[in-house]
């Protein structure tokens, strides 16, 4: 009898490729380079530093005036390089103050959110690396942030690295989601579970509630019923999630589903949320919508706006399509209009 051979990243996503009917060689050997950069900063993070924390502030404030922890500037750096050597033109990161050409020609462009929910790492929680994957388009040498201003429909592949119990890799190149496990011995990621799709009907909500103030009337209304349960107009009980860190959320509801949201509120800074669209929004709506979710700004998908500054913000609500549609039809109803309850249909 013939063994199963497991087969390696690079096979299965060439197949997902050639499904996606787009360009594979060059993205696969980019998605590659990302695992070995994952993989020595998962093995920095597991390892105790003899001088100080991984989350100590080193000073310096990032391109949006958040300060840079150690490991900020650490996972920058692997990125970084990892890109260059997979010929990598224009690049934007978190970390850098503006789009950057790498190698010139080359014939794609990555945006990376190179340590993503930085707030855990002092706490021992989970962490991330977020990308996308765009064309470089012409005139992409000279211009570099040409290549950060397509709509997320312009994205090639995205993924995000979960630094958590296990590194894991969650990744599309267009032809679904699939997800991997980084195993520490041999340095390769194996294949954990492929074509997720979201289960549907998902209770479960995740939000920064300590900014319930400042919310506007459609999240507040929606998270209101939400907290109702079964007493109130959805007539079903709801749990609350909030990780700290967009991967956490997100791969959690890839798993058993449920809404993330970041969105807009009234303080000053926050008229489009916190998070980036470039390298955060982009590539996670991409992965969501890629496993039958949804992601929208409360107006547009998310995956319809283009950037008009690399390091623009983006309000995030994302998931289960059902409910990613009940916070877009409270977000289209006029104030004046706002039903006593929200139990809007889907279609309404
Ligand atoms: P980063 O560490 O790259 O700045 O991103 C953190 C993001 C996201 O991962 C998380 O969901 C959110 O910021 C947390 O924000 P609050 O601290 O406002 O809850
Ligand atoms: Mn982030
Ligand atoms: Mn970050």
């Amino acid at each position: 009898m013939l063994a199963h051979r497991v087969r390696s990243l690079s096979e299965i996503l060439t197949d997902r490729a050639r499904e996606a009917g787009g360009r594979s060689g060059e993205t696969i050997s980019l998605i590659e380079g990302l695992c070995g950069a994952a993989a020595q900063l998962a093995q920095r993070v597991a390892t105790p530093a003899a001088d100080g924390s991984l989350g100590d502030y080193v000073g310096a404030a990032n391109s949006d005036g958040d300060h840079q922890r150690l490991l900020d500037i650490v996972a920058e750096e692997l990125c970084q390089k990892a890109a260059a050597g997979a010929g990598v033109g224009p690049y934007l990161s978190e970390e850098t103050d503006g789009p950057l050409t790498l190698v010139r020609g080359g014939r794609l462009a990555l945006a990376i959110d190179p340590l993503d929910g930085s707030s855990n790492i002092a706490v021992n929680g989970v962490i991330g690396s977020i990308f996308a994957i765009f064309p470089a388009p012409q005139g992409a040498d000279r211009d570099p942030g040409l290549a950060f201003a397509q709509t997320g429909r312009g994205v090639i592949a995205a993924g995000f690295f979960m630094y958590g119990p296990q590194t894991r890799l969650v990744v599309s190149v267009g032809a679904g989601v699939d997800i991997f496990a980084l195993d520490p011995a041999s340095r390769g990621f194996v294949l954990m579970e492929e074509r997720v799709r979201l289960p549907g009907g998902g209770r479960e909500f995740a939000i920064n509630a300590a900014n319930a103030r400042y919310w506007r009337e459609p999240v507040r209304r929606y998270i209101d019923d939400c907290l109702a349960g079964a007493d109130g107009p959805r007539g079903e009980n709801f749990n609350m999630r909030w990780a700290g860190s967009m991967v956490a959320d997100v791969y959690r509801i890839l798993g058993r589903g449920g809404v993330f949201l970041y969105p807009a509120d009234v303080r000053p800074g926050y008229e489009r949320g916190r998070l980036r669209l470039v390298y955060e929004a982009l590539p996670m709506a991409f992965l969501v919508e890629q496993a039958g979710g949804a992601a929208t700004d409360g107006d547009t998908a998310i995956l319809d706006l283009s950037a008009a500054k690399p390091h623009q913000r983006a309000p995030v609500i994302l998931g289960d399509a059902d409910e990613v549609a009940i916070l877009r039809s409270l977000h289209m109803t006029p104030q004046d209009q706002f039903p006593r309850t929200s139990r809007l249909s889907v279609a309404g």
